[in-house]
Formats: structure tokens, sequence, C-alpha cells
């Protein structure tokens, strides 16, 4: 074997241990959500369907990169896996959330999630967005409840932090404008303004929180949001060229949606090839922002890299 081969050879191996530590925190986050979750116990009065629309909603499917980012984050100020997992959890409960509602007919109209019929598909739609309100209230439940972390500021400031993400100036205020850009043109800046605030708040929040549970400093938080941005950027470019260029089973949810409700997207902006141009630019820029952690941040970089190059 020649050097060429060694090097692509301990790459792969590199590649498949990343891969395999995913899978194995996606599947620590499954099993928390499960018991945060009631691990499908009848609530209260017997009112299954809520409850049973939320499990749907959360359990089964799903990447967990945003709680996996939430868990490395800390993890690179000595924060171990189970005192950053109810966090993680919080977030992932807010994320399946923005998809439950997402998916609603007033929204982006969609039937298929995570290979599965939507939630309003299979529970009707006056379920779907209460079983979206409950999570989001459920995320504030988790990050308020005293075993998430001994100290009260830590607590509180992961609440404000979480609300202001997903909130009116965060998340939903993304949401509107990604609304908004079907009637109206957006330019390529407006189309950064939607997708940093539709889906690079969580990811801010993500790498936030991990920073808040490690009392990290000002440097520190400052080159992790530099990353998270980036990050945020491109993990909405891979979504988009998916959903112009990916196969609908392996992604898990219909593709060539955007095109047809006229989404604006950077996809349709500058076309496929520069899309996968400005893909690699905000690659470089994810990875420059981790110089100052050095080897520490090896998945955080693991995990950018499988953001932009994913299938699904
Ligand atoms: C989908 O997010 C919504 C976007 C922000 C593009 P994910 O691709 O993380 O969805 P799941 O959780 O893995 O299903
Ligand atoms: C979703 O963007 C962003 C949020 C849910 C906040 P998309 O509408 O592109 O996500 P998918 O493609 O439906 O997963
Ligand atoms: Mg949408
Ligand atoms: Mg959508
Ligand atoms: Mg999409």
């Amino acid at each position: 074997m020649d050097l060429r081969q060694t090097a692509a050879l301990s790459d792969s191996f590199h590649k498949m241990t990343f891969l395999k530590e995913l899978e194995r925190v996606a599947w620590v986050v499954e099993r928390r959500l499960d018991e945060l979750l009631g691990q499908g116990r009848a609530p209260i009065g017997g009112a299954t369907e809520l409850a049973q629309a939320m499990r749907y909603a959360v359990l089964g499917g799903g990447k967990r990169i945003r709680p996996f980012l939430l868990m490395e984050s800390a993890r690179l100020f000595g924060v171990s896996e189970g005192e950053a997992l109810d966090a993680a959890c919080a977030l992932e409960c807010v994320h399946c959330y923005s998809l439950v509602h997402d998916d609603l007919p007033a929204m982006d109209d969609d039937a298929v999630r995570r290979g599965r019929p939507t939630l309003h598909i299979a529970f009707g739609e006056a379920t779907a967005i209460l079983a979206g309100d409950a999570l989001l209230t459920l995320a504030f439940e988790i990050l308020g409840d005293p075993r998430l972390h001994q100290d009260p500021a830590i607590r509180a400031e992961l609440v404000l932090d979480l609300a202001k993400a997903g909130g009116w100036q965060g998340m939903a205020l993304g949401q509107a404008l990604d609304l908004s850009a079907e009637r109206q043109g957006f330019g390529q800046a407006d189309v950064a303004t939607m997708q940093a605030l539709k889906t690079g708040a969580l990811f801010r929040f993500a790498c936030e929180a991990g920073a808040v549970l490690g009392r990290a400093d000002a440097s520190e938080r400052a080159a992790l949001q530099a990353y998270a941005s980036a990050f945020g950027q491109a993990f909405q470019l891979a979504d988009d060229l998916l959903d112009a260029q990916g196969d609908a089973e392996a992604v898990g949810k219909a593709v060539a949606k955007d095109a047809a409700r006229g989404k604006a997207t950077l996809v349709a902006l500058m076309g496929v090839e520069a899309a996968k141009t400005r893909l690699g630019v905000l690659l470089q820029e994810a990875e420059a922002a981790l110089a100052p952690f050095g080897d520490r941040a090896i998945t955080l970089l693991d995990t950018v890299r499988f953001a932009v190059n994913r299938k699904r």
C-alpha cells in the first residue's frame, strides 16, 4: 500500500468513527427524550392523543445534529455528556416543534417527514398545532427544571437564550420571512438573513448553550458563534441542494418542493454549481472559526463536514 492509499484508508476510518459516534449520541438523546416524554405512559386525564402525537413528532428518526452540536460544544469545556444531555433534549424539542408547524398546510404543506407521514397527516391539524405548542413549552420545562443544572443562573441563561433563538426575533421570524418570500422577490442578502434566523438561530443556540454550560470566556464564545453561523448557513444550503437534487427516499421528505412553491433559496438565486462553491467557502469559514480550539475541536470539524456532505 502506498502513502496515498494509507491516507485514504485512515480518512475513511476516521469518517466511520465519527458516524458511529453521531449514531451513538443520537441513541442516547432518543432514550432521554423518551423518558422526558413519559415513556408512553398515559398522561393525567387519559388524554393520550396529544402525548402520542408529541412522541410521534420527536421519537423515531432525525439526525439529532443540534443536540450533538450542543453536547460537543459543551465537551470543549470539560462538560460531560450527562451534564449537557437535558439541554440538548430541550433544543431538540424546539426543533421538532418547528418541523411540525413547518409542515402544516398553512406553511410548507408537506405530507412526508423522516420517511413517515407528517404529524398533521397522521393525527390531524388541530393535534399537530397543539403538539407543536406543547413541545415548545416542554423545552422550557426541561431547561427550568433544577435537575438540569444546580446553578439557577445557568438555567436562567439557557431559558433566555433559547427563548430568543426560537422566538419573534429568531427562528419564528425566519419562518415568517420564508413565507413572505414566496410572495415577494428576495435577493441573496435577504435570503441570508432569513436563513440565519429560521435555521441559524437554533444552531447558534446549540453552540452557545455548550459555552454557557462550560462557563466559556467571551473569546471562546465568539469563536463558537462564528462557527455556528457558518454551520447554520451551510446546513440550510445543503438542505436546499437536497431539495433541488436529492433523492426523496434517502432524504425522507418530498424533494423539488422549494422551486414549486417559489421558495427563496440560494440555489434558486445562484444555481446549483455556485451554491456548491458557496458550500465549500462556508466549510472553510467554519473550520477557520474553530482554529483557536486546536485538536479539541476535531469532532466539531467532522460535524460541519458531515452537514455539508450529507445525503439526508
Ligand atoms: C430540517 O432539519 C430542517 C432544516 C433546518 C433544514 P434536519 O435536517 O436537522 O431534520 P432532522 O431532525 O434530521 O429530521
Ligand atoms: C425549515 O426549513 C426551517 C425550520 C423548520 C425552522 P425547510 O422548510 O427548508 O425545512 P424542510 O426542508 O421542510 O425540512
Ligand atoms: Mg419551511
Ligand atoms: Mg419545510
Ligand atoms: Mg428544505
